[in-house]
């Protein structure tokens, strides 16, 4: 059965940056919670179905939540649980579903079961983690990296062992392999099931399983290190990842989700460098149809290019099938924001894209006010990427700035100095200052039609054009039909379009497109509009 069928967005929270209401500086849960009629309630909401949380969990916060502590708490910086307990029931009574995070590959290295682990070889927790001696020349055990820079073991003085960490020493990674593990994690996912969520978010989900063996890695031909590449891509990842048991274990998590009815697993996984397309979205399909998927991040790694794209989406809406929802990502809290990436007012073009594919589009905080990337003088750098790996532009600081609500001091996040600055774009892009024209308004009106109509949120797709100007397809059922038609190029274009078609969404909300008596269409350069076949 196909769950969360009715959900036209998941709309993702970083909670940091949010809404900070007792002005520390930090975004919080009671924040969160006086805004949710931001997204559902009345006219004026947004209109998101559901919403995504970002960890809130204890953590030292060296990657920023990615790093917990505790799985089954709430970190005092954003609350309690029973501050999450009310945020879960007053989203539930906006009918808001809300999704959870949830971080299996690595605990931080403040956990008390690293900590136990760590004590000495002979603790019960030892093999809880991934422990190997040191090579005779005491270097590490093999040649694996951290996704955050160098080597990705950390040796431990206290045992004269090593421990494998995929991303930060303070992230040392499970032993997935563990039954006693798996057992505890799944006890985790039931921790929170039972209080009522609506699903997870599963970070890093290939990492868990690995090759058994732990062998080298070989190096990437392709690689060349010109000071803005990223030195994790030195290797070619094919044993530190993707390991032999990863479907069993995703299918012990999936077998406890099953337990409750409509909660689903969305899956963290980048477009891989030794799968094809199917092979690596149907794992995810395949795992729980209608329970399991994966977000789609192809998008991200595409250039400005209609042909490309129209190509993508093609070839993905092939792999989908009935059960299955498509779920399309083109930003989050890793990623240059969209307006940043296309160059302002292309991203336009990119909402109406992202809100009219099949599926369940996810947006990032402040995508829906047009907010740009921040930027962040070196001395205010928070992100560890970029304090270990700086000036690569790899660093995720200015897609965290804080969301801006009003034109008062601090954008009406905080009272307080925020945690990072806000981005130099305060003025005028606020979720207060909206006109006719806004990016506000054209979120807007994407997901009320999506709310309305079915069949926006199903599976069907027939492409229309795939050109190197435009891309346009077809959305259609028994009852309703709608063409989308996208301008990619910095040129008019005119297009013949059928007979008795009404311009109901346009890029710029306030300006239908000119459609004459011939029913020719012109549209402005990065122009995109939503047509109704009547
Ligand atoms: C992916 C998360 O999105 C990212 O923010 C985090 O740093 C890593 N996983 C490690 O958990």
């Amino acid at each position: 059965m196909k769950r969360w069928s009715q959900i036209n967005a998941l709309y993702q929270i970083y909670p940091r940056s949010f809404r900070d209401s007792n002005g520390d500086g930090v975004g919080d849960m009671r924040g969160i919670i006086e805004r949710l009629d931001y997204f559902k309630g009345s006219d004026d909401s947004l209109g998101v179905d559901a919403i995504w949380l970002s960890p809130f969990y204890p953590s030292p916060m060296a990657d920023f939540g990615y790093d917990v502590s505790d799985y089954c708490d709430v970190d005092p910086l954003f609350g309690t649980i029973d501050d999450f307990q009310e945020l879960l029931a007053k989203a539930h009574d906006l009918d808001i579903k809300v999704m959870i995070d949830f971080v299996p590959n690595h605990t931080s290295d403040e956990h008390s079961w690293f900590e136990e682990s760590r004590s000495s070889l002979g603790n019960p927790r030892r093999d809880w983690y991934v422990w190997r001696d040191p090579q005779p020349d005491g270097s590490p055990p093999n040649n694996w990296l951290s996704f955050f820079g160098g080597s990705a073991w950390e040796f431990d003085e206290i045992t004269g062992q090593y421990y494998l960490h995929s991303f930060l020493s303070k992230q040392p990674d499970l032993n997935w392999d563990n039954p006693e593990v798996r057992r505890a994690m799944g006890d985790v996912l039931r921790f929170w099931l039972d209080k009522g969520i609506d699903g997870f978010r599963v970070d890093v989900a290939r990492v868990i399983s690995k090759d058994p063996e732990l062998r080298d890695e070989p190096e990437n031909p392709n690689y060349h290190d010109d000071g803005r590449s990223n030195p994790h891509h030195r290797l070619i990842h094919q044993y530190s990842q993707y390991g032999p048991h990863l479907m069993q274990y995703w299918q012990e998590m999936a077998t406890i989700v099953a337990e409750y009815p409509e909660a689903i697993l969305l899956f963290e996984d980048y477009p891989g460098e030794h799968l094809s397309m199917e092979e690596q979205y149907r794992l995810f399909y395949d795992i729980n149809p209608g329970l399991s998927m994966p977000f789609n991040f192809q998008g991200l790694m595409r250039d400005w290019n209609p042909r490309s794209l129209g190509a993508m989406i093609n070839e993905f809406q092939g792999i989908v099938r009935d059960n299955d929802r498509a779920v399309y990502c083109f930003s989050n809290h890793d990623q240059p924001r969209i307006v940043s990436r296309y160059n302002g007012e292309r991203a336009r073009l990119i909402a109406m894209l992202l809100l009219t594919l099949p599926g369940m589009p996810v947006m990032y905080y402040g995508d829906e006010i047009g907010m740009t990337g921040g930027v962040i003088p070196s001395d205010q750098v928070q992100d560890p990427v970029e304090l270990r790996e700086p000036g690569r532009g790899l660093g995720r600081d200015p897609e965290r700035t804080p969301m801006q609500w009003n034109e008062h001091e601090h954008a009406g996040f905080s009272d307080h100095t925020p945690w990072l600055p806000l981005s130099p774009d305060v003025d005028p892009v606020t979720v207060q200052q909206q006109d006719d024209d806004s990016y506000w308004q054209l979120y807007h009106q994407l997901l009320r039609l999506r709310r309305d109509e079915a069949v926006l949120r199903g599976n069907d797709y027939e492409e229309i054009i795939c050109g190197d100007a435009m891309l346009a397809y077809r959305r259609s059922n028994n009852e309703k039909a709608f063409e989308i038609y996208l301008n990619f190029s910095a040129d008019m274009q005119t297009i013949g379009v059928a007979q008795g078609v009404q311009a109901i969404v346009e890029t710029w909300p306030s300006d239908k497109p000119r459609i004459d008596y011939t029913g020719l269409m012109t549209l402005g350069p990065y122009e995109g509009v939503v047509l109704e076949l009547l």
